[in-house]
């Protein structure tokens, strides 16, 4: 089983820890502000190797490489002028940027997937710590088995890859809740690939320009690793529920009962006051929750397609779509 360290109680111990395990090419769990993160030194064929084999991962899938400062971002990433704008405007934060990948940048062909382009993130909290203390860039998708839930606690991680991995770092539950937003610039325009924990109105706000969110086709934009079915529970998922059947487990959002729902198996609430950034912080581990009740489907009620409701929706409609 996997050693887990609570790095609020022993910082450098956790640091020097997530080192050793992570300079022998090895994963580790990895808190960080959107999701816990599956980390591996970007650059090691070896490493990036054993996270697809931890995860169950399709290999064409690119990872995101993680960054601790703007110079390490510059080393391995070309900067167009947006998006220097953007990672000055929101790193550390929820964004990854798809950029040019430098010519000489050590991140692996695996890594990105062969891609002449590089998904770069500079996280928050503990994360960033670990990065800067190791001096490489850490490829890290979510450290769940592929296709499933994303983990915001370290106990979810623990459930899920404990005995696959030899260190789980602890800092709590993930602030934000869900994955990064990412977006790329394509002749001077902005594309969002995957809504994620900021807005897309923020990021407008500060290029000044809308973002695009379709190819020239009509086609829905999207990160090449975005497969339909994902974030998916045991049980089946019906979206937009204004009833409760019975035995269904509830996830509702905004504090307002549902008919029936005194004959669901569970009734949890996203945000009883309709904050959507409390729904998001709360969505993954109530759908862990609702899932562990053994109920056959999780109905949830409506969620607004505003603000971080887009993201939301974005991952229900994966979690619903047939597998
Ligand atoms: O919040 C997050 O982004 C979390 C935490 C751990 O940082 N990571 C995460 O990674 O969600 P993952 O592997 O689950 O998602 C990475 C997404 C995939 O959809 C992939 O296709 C996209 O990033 N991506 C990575 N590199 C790309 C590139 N060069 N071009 C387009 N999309 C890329
Ligand atoms: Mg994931």
């Amino acid at each position: 089983m996997a050693e887990i360290i609570d790095t609020t109680l022993d910082r450098a111990g956790a640091l020097a820890r997530a080192v050793d395990v992570l300079g022998r090419g090895r994963p580790i769990a990895l808190p960080t502000e959107t999701v816990y993160g599956l980390a591996a030194d970007a650059t090691r064929a070896d490493a990036i190797a054993s996270i697809y084999e931890v995860k169950g991962r399709p290999r064409f899938n690119p990872l995101i490489s993680h960054v601790s400062d703007m110079e390490m971002a510059a080393r391995h990433g070309l900067f167009d002028p947006i998006s220097r704008r953007l990672a000055e405007a929101f790193w550390p934060g929820p964004l990854t940027l798809v950029v040019a990948r430098a010519p000489d940048s050590a991140v692996h062909a695996l890594a990105t997937a062969g891609l002449e382009t590089l998904g770069l993130r500079m996280p928050a909290g503990f994360a960033r710590e670990v990065i800067s203390a190791f001096g490489k860039p850490l490829a890290a998708p979510s450290a769940n088995t592929s296709g499933r839930i994303s983990p915001t606690t370290a106990a979810h991680v623990a459930d899920d890859l404990g005995s696959a991995i030899d260190l789980i770092l602890d800092a709590g539950p993930a602030g934000i809740g869900l994955e990064s937003t990412i977006v790329k610039v394509e002749n001077g325009q902005l594309r969002l690939l995957r809504p994620g924990g900021l807005e897309a109105a923020d990021i407008e706000a500060i290029v000044g320009q809308r973002l695009l969110r379709q190819d020239s086709a009509g086609a829905t934009l999207e990160a090449p690793g975005m497969l339909a079915s994902h974030y998916a529970p045991g049980a089946a998922v019906r979206l937009d529920a204004t009833e409760v059947r019975p035995g269904e487990a509830l996830i509702r959002f905004g504090g307002a009962a549902l008919p029936g729902e005194e004959k669901a198996a569970i009734v949890l609430d996203l945000s009883p006051t309709g904050n959507l950034q409390e729904a998001a912080t709360n969505l993954f581990s109530y759908m862990k929750q609702a899932d562990a009740t053994g109920a056959r489907t999780i109905a949830f009620s409506a969620i607004p397609d505003e603000g971080l409701g887009e993201a939301i929706r974005d991952r229900l409609e994966r979690a619903a779509a047939p597998r």
